[in-house]
Order: structure tokens, then C-alpha cells, then sequence
């Protein structure tokens, strides 16, 4: 798998190291694991962090020391690294006290949303247990933040697992023909998914049709498409860590008139979304973009969720294109930030459209990352 390499880490730590000072918080506790992922390559399935003014700790368990070893001797080895390995027959939390025991940490950092109740209580109790006054902070999204603008790294990265989906869509537009069930499609686009590479699917691939695609989630099921249908095709792969996440609407056979009219409806409103995509424009105006061409054509209450989400080591991520809501900073939009733009109409009885696509901002707008063709596609 490609991995960023220790330059790439080590300005990221470094960019951590700066939001920090400005929380007044020295050390930082890590345990969202696709943040440690972020800060150190290690990618398993659990560990934990430790950023401080001089390096980073990372624990583990012995399921993952000798893959960080071997990590430690690639171009990918995290900067400034001291394992902690958690021995079978301890826990992490011991293994954290002993840790930060070894730091001259006052004010130490944790995330506020990853951490439960429990946990806060035996880390303070754990930490009460020290030879000096330690305070744990609260903090929120600070990793999630600089995560929101991508580095070259991870927009090359982002770039090849969009244009991946090129071929996934192919398979998936020859695989939607009448009479072959929703779950069908599915598995031919997984297989399609796994056929050019993705490590995985980025989520459970949407096959919706006829009167299900009114229902923008739907798990696909034993329904046989038919004539007439609309039918939503919602898929992603993972590659390299990072998400993709791609979704057309196709007809199989004719379509009605007013199916057809849907479909023109969300057309033009990601046309009006992705217009007004450029660095300074606040996630919200994009959203706004779209719901307006939707609310002209009557269907304003049939787009139930947002424009688009930010894509990268999850599916759904900071920034959130919807709604401008009251209390909450509108999120700017800068270059390097790559997101979803995905405006849908779902109206009961009649059946719904979503189109996806993925971009990135750039200094002068925006650059598409998916590159499938957005007509109306008729399938057999
Ligand atoms: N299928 C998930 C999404 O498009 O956000
Ligand atoms: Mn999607
Ligand atoms: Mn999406």
C-alpha cells in the first residue's frame, strides 16, 4: 500500500503541533484511529497516540509492534517515534499512564469526542496518581481540522481513488439491466470495486430502484429492476485509506416524462452547486446553490439532506456542505479541501435521483476529481 513518507508526517505533526499552542495544550492523547493513521501511518485496528512538544509515542499492542517496526525501517516511518508496546495481559490506559508518567506533560489534551465517560474517569483518576499537578483538556476536531485541507499527498491519492470509479461505473451500468435484482448489481459493483485495486468499499454500495430509489439509503434487495425505472447507484473504494464516493441515477428503458424532469432537476442543481465552488465561498453557499434550483422546480422538500460531506480517511468528514445553521461558524471553503457534491430529489411514488461527484478546490475553483459522464444514461 502507498504510504505518505516522513517528510509528509512530520509537517503534519508539525501543523498539529501549531494548532496545540494555540489551546495552550502541550501534549495531545490520540485515540481516534484514523487520526493516529494521519500522524503516524500506522493503520491497525487499535492504538493510540501521543504528540508532545519533542516526539510522539505510540502504543500498541502486539498484534501491531512488529508491522510499526517494520514501518520504522520504510519511507514511511513516523518522525521522532518511541513505541510503547502493550503487553497481552495489560490495557492501553496502563500503558498511557505509563507513558505520559514519562513526560513532563502539565496540560494534556484529549478528544473530547472519542473518549467516553468511563474512560475520562479512570484516565483522571490514573493521572491523580502522578508526582505533579496534570490537568486533561477537552478538545474538539482539532486533528479533524487539519485533516480538512488535504496535502499533495493526499490529493494524489484522493485524485487516483476518484478516478478509479471510471471503470466501476462502466461495470455497474452494464450489470442495471431489467430483471436482474438490486443486490445483483451490487455484488457486480464490488466486485467491480475490487477488480481495479480499492482495498475495499468506502461504504455499503446503494443499489436503489423503482419505487426504492425514493428512498436515499436503501440496502439493496431481492427487487428485479424494470422498465421504467429509475435507478440510483451510489458507490465508493477505499485506496491507498483514502475514500471515494460516486453516485448516478440511471433510467432502465424510457422514462416518464416527470422521471425525466427529476432527473434535469438535480442535474442542474450540482451544475448551480459546482459553480459556485472557489476558495473564501462558505459550505453552506453551495448547498444554497443547489437547494434553490430544487426549490424553483417544487422540490425543495424533497432534498432531505446535504449537498455534500469532505472526503478522506472516512467517508464523511469535515467540511460539511448543508445548511447554514445558526450558532455554528460557516465553514470556509480553501484550496485542498475535496468533498462530495450530491444534490438528490426523493419523492414517494414517483422515485428519486441523487448524482455524486467528488472535487477538489482550487486556487481558481474547482477541479472535478470523478470523471463519469453525468448525462442520463438509458440502460436495457
Ligand atoms: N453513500 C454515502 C454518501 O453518498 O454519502
Ligand atoms: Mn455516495
Ligand atoms: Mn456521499
Amino acid at each position: 500500500m502507498n504510504r505518505p513518507d516522513t517528510a509528509v508526517l512530520a509537517a503534519r505533526q508539525a501543523g498539529l503541533r501549531r494548532a496545540l499552542m494555540a489551546l495552550d495544550v502541550g501534549t495531545l492523547v490520540v485515540t481516534r484511529l484514523c487520526n493516529v493513521r494521519y500522524l503516524t501511518n500506522h493503520a491497525g485496528s487499535a492504538g493510540i497516540a501521543v504528540l508532545t512538544g519533542e516526539g510522539l509515542h505510540l502504543l500498541v499492542d502486539l498484534r501491531y509492534s512488529e508491522a510499526v517496526r517494520q514501518l520504522q525501517d520504510s519511507p514511511g516511518a513516523c518522525p521522532d517515534l518511541s513505541l510503547h508496546v502493550v503487553e497481552g495481559s495489560g490495557s492501553y490506559d496502563e500503558s498511557l499512564a505509563a507513558c505520559l508518567a514519562e513526560t513532563t506533560a502539565g496540560r494534556i489534551g484529549f478528544e473530547a469526542n472519542e473518549v467516553s465517560v468511563s474512560r475520562h474517569g479512570r484516565w483522571s483518576r490514573m493521572l491523580g496518581a502522578l508526582d505533579r499537578p496534570v490537568t486533561l483538556v477537552s478538545t474538539e476536531d482539532v486533528v479533524e481540522r487539519l485533516r480538512m485541507v488535504k496535502d499533495a499527498w493526499e490529493i494524489d491519492a484522493l485524485r487516483e481513488a476518484a478516478t478509479r470509479l471510471a471503470p466501476v461505473a462502466e461495470a455497474a451500468f452494464q450489470a442495471a439491466q431489467a430483471g436482474i435484482c438490486e443486490r445483483q448489481v451490487a455484488a457486480a459493483i464490488d466486485a467491480a470495486l475490487s477488480g481495479v485495486g480499492f482495498e475495499r468499499p468506502s461504504f455499503d454500495t446503494i443499489v436503489a430502484s423503482g419505487p426504492n430509489s425514493a428512498l436515499p439509503h436503501h440496502h439493496p434487495g431481492d427487487r428485479r429492476l424494470e422498465t421504467g425505472d429509475l435507478v440510483v447507484l451510489d458507490f465508493g473504494g477505499v485506496l491507498s485509506g483514502y475514500c471515494s464516493d460516486l453516485t448516478r441515477t440511471v433510467a432502465i428503458g424510457g422514462l416518464t416524462r416527470e422521471r425525466a424532469e427529476l432527473y434535469n432537476a438535480v442535474r442542474e442543481a450540482q451544475v448551480a452547486a459546482l459553480a459556485v465552488v472557489r476558495p473564501g465561498v462558505e459550505a453552506w453557499q453551495v448547498d444554497a446553490a443547489a437547494r434553490d434550483v430544487l426549490t424553483r422546480h417544487g422540490l425543495g422538500e424533497a432534498f432531505g439532506h446535504g449537498t455534500g460531506h469532505g472526503l478522506g480517511l472516512t467517508v464523511h468528514e469535515e467540511p460539511r456542505v448543508s445548511r447554514r445553521r445558526d450558532g455554528v461558524a460557516p465553514e470556509v471553503l480553501e484550496a485542498g479541501m475535496v468533498f462530495t457534491v450530491e444534490p438528490g430529489a426523493y419523492v414517494p411514488g414517483l422515485g428519486g435521483v441523487r448524482i455524486e461527484d467528488d472535487v477538489l478546490v482550487t486556487d481558481e475553483g474547482c477541479e472535478l476529481l470523478t470523471s463519469v459522464p453525468r448525462v442520463l444514461q438509458t440502460l436495457g
